[in-house]
């Protein structure tokens, strides 16, 4: 039996529309979800939109809006956006999805009948941007939230509170023994710091004060607050109220993929509700990044907003890849990153266009030119470019994450195919009658190409199904297994196609730029 993955990532707030940087995360998981599935996983891939609250209630009054159309309209950019990218998902979930609903009031019966919720009287500041009450000691010195610079509401109200207190000694415990289980590494000990002051927290909030959200099953004057709705999506997408078997199948999560801001929820409050619920904690929460406009927060009210569409339209892409693949080389999962369209430009002709794109290129053409558009056929002298020892590498890389360093190492071995056809010279070997030689040659930038097509897939899916059927191969790449990187060489005799360039070069400062002026 196909042993299971399941990849998540954090829902997002269906009060603003998609961009940049919810891209990179969606395709940050995208990129572990395909990788999975090469490396033969049956691969569970949840994502969603995260839809009640005092945000989008907020947010949909101004619009004039009820919150269900208003969060209808967004949930739907998001799936929009996601087809875009090419994002192959299992299941796109709302909060407002009924089997949630389930999820959420079944979860909170649990905890509340064994006392780990409790009602009370809470005085705090709350925060709306993070939907969350935040301690004095985490706002700035001026006494703003350091997430959204704004100042958080004093709120008195009659709360019904989560234990969390409690399940402190287990959590750390299980940081502490399981290394892998907060990655990058040195978010750890952000965690482990934060820990000294775990207090209980709210979950609830009047209906007075917010009434679009999940009632409080038996106490109709209070809703389910933030959390406990939205981290338990990740047991809802995988049937825990409708589908035991499938449940039974996929937890625990193999890996949560989620931003730095949203870190404390995820490593702090979801294994004390998971240990409380008893049920197994995910294997690792995936902590990346943000990613900012030329150093700049993204943000509507400085105007600097990117979706990914923008950047296809600006630069005239036939395809979405080049954003897929410049958001997963530019930046490592984990860091920070900033984009800006010249290093976007720069990036994709430097490795895209000139490296890839013409090592296909040349490759395909002198094919045509000395075998007839066919596959030449190898003998036992010809070499290949890639080592078992990089494949190893290659597949440690992204098992670890490491997308930007998987990337370096395919395009080390493009580079490195450039070079070799440098050395080898086939137009001289032709020249010279050498055929044998010059098949050699040949069917090794051939072999090379098709093993970087199936090793970039999950990163460029569509440029690597561009790339197979150039090489003649039938088969869709999507299906491709990564046993077939050494197990199932080109057969000689299939015809290459030399169709149209598949990578052109972006040329002007931004493509498009001269028309619009
Ligand atoms: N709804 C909550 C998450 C609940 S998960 C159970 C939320 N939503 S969000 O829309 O604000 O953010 C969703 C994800 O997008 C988070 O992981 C967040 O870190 C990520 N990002 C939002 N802006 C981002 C960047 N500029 N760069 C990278 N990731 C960003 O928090």
């Amino acid at each position: 039996m196909t042993r299971p993955f399941y990849v998540t990532t954090a829902i997002y707030y269906a009060n603003a529309a998609p961009h940049i940087g919810h891209a990179y995360e969606v395709i940050g998981a995208d990129v572990i979800a395909r990788f999975q599935k090469l490396i033969g996983k049956n691969v569970f891939f949840l994502t969603g939109t995260d839809e009640h609250g005092i945000k989008v209630e907020k947010t949909a009054a101004k619009h004039n809006m009820t919150p269900k159309d208003y969060v209808d309209h967004i949930s739907h950019a998001f799936q929009e956006t996601w087809q875009y990218l090419n994002i192959d998902y299992s299941r796109f979930i709302r909060t407002t999805d009924q089997d949630h609903y389930d999820v959420v009031s079944r979860l909170w019966n649990i905890l509340y009948d064994q006392g780990d919720i409790y009602k009370a009287t809470y005085t705090g500041l709350y925060c709306a941007g993070c939907e969350t009450f935040t301690a004095p000691r985490d706002l700035t010195p001026d006494g703003l939230c350091p997430h959204h610079l704004t100042k958080p509401d004093p709120v008195e109200e009659e709360n019904y509170f989560f234990r969390l207190s409690k399940y402190k000694q287990q959590i750390q415990d299980h940081i502490q023994s399981h290394p892998e289980f907060i990655l990058p590494e040195f978010r750890r000990n952000e965690v482990l710091n934060q820990l000294e002051e775990l207090e209980d927290i709210s979950v609830s909030r009047s209906r007075r004060s917010v009434s679009w959200g999940i009632p409080v099953p038996n106490d109709p004057e209070q809703v389910i607050y933030v959390w406990i709705d939205a981290l338990s999506n990740y047991l809802t997408g995988i049937g825990w109220s409708t589908d035991e078997a499938q449940f039974e199948q996929y937890w625990p999560a193999d890996v949560h993929v989620i931003g730095k801001d949203i870190l404390r929820f995820h490593a702090l409050y979801w294994p004390a509700m998971l240990f409380a619920a008893k049920l197994p904690l995910p294997k690792s929460i995936l902590v990346h990044g943000f990613i900012t406009v030329a150093e700049t927060k993204i943000s509507k009210s400085i105007g600097n907003v990117i979706a990914p569409q923008d950047l296809v339209q600006r630069f005239e892409l036939d395809t979405v890849d080049p954003v897929r693949y410049y958001m997963m080389a530019s930046t490592g999962f984990g860091q920070d990153g900033s984009y800006t369209d010249e290093e976007f430009k720069n990036r994709i002709n430097a490795d895209l266009a000139n490296n890839l794109g013409n090592l296909l290129n040349r490759t395909l053409n002198m094919v045509n030119k000395y075998f007839n558009g066919e596959v030449p056929k190898a003998d036992q002298d010809a070499i290949s470019l890639l080592s078992q020892e990089t494949l190893n590498h290659i597949r440690e890389l992204y098992t670890q994450y490491q997308f930007n360093d998987a990337i370096q190492q395919i395009m080390d071995l493009v580079d490195q195919s450039n070079k070799y056809i440098n050395d080898a010279e086939p137009w001289a070997l032709f020249k010279e009658e050498k055929l044998q030689e010059l098949a050699n040659v040949l069917y090794t930038v051939l072999d090379a190409l098709r093993q970087v097509a199936i090793l970039i897939s999950p990163i460029t899916p569509t440029i690597s199904q561009r790339i197979w059927e150039q090489l003649g191969c039938q088969n869709e790449i999507q299906k491709a297994d990564f046993r077939w990187i050494f197990g199932l060489p080109l057969p000689a005799g299939q015809r290459i196609s030399l169709g149209t360039p598949i990578l052109p070069r972006l040329e002007s400062e931004i493509v498009g730029a001269g028309k619009k002026k």
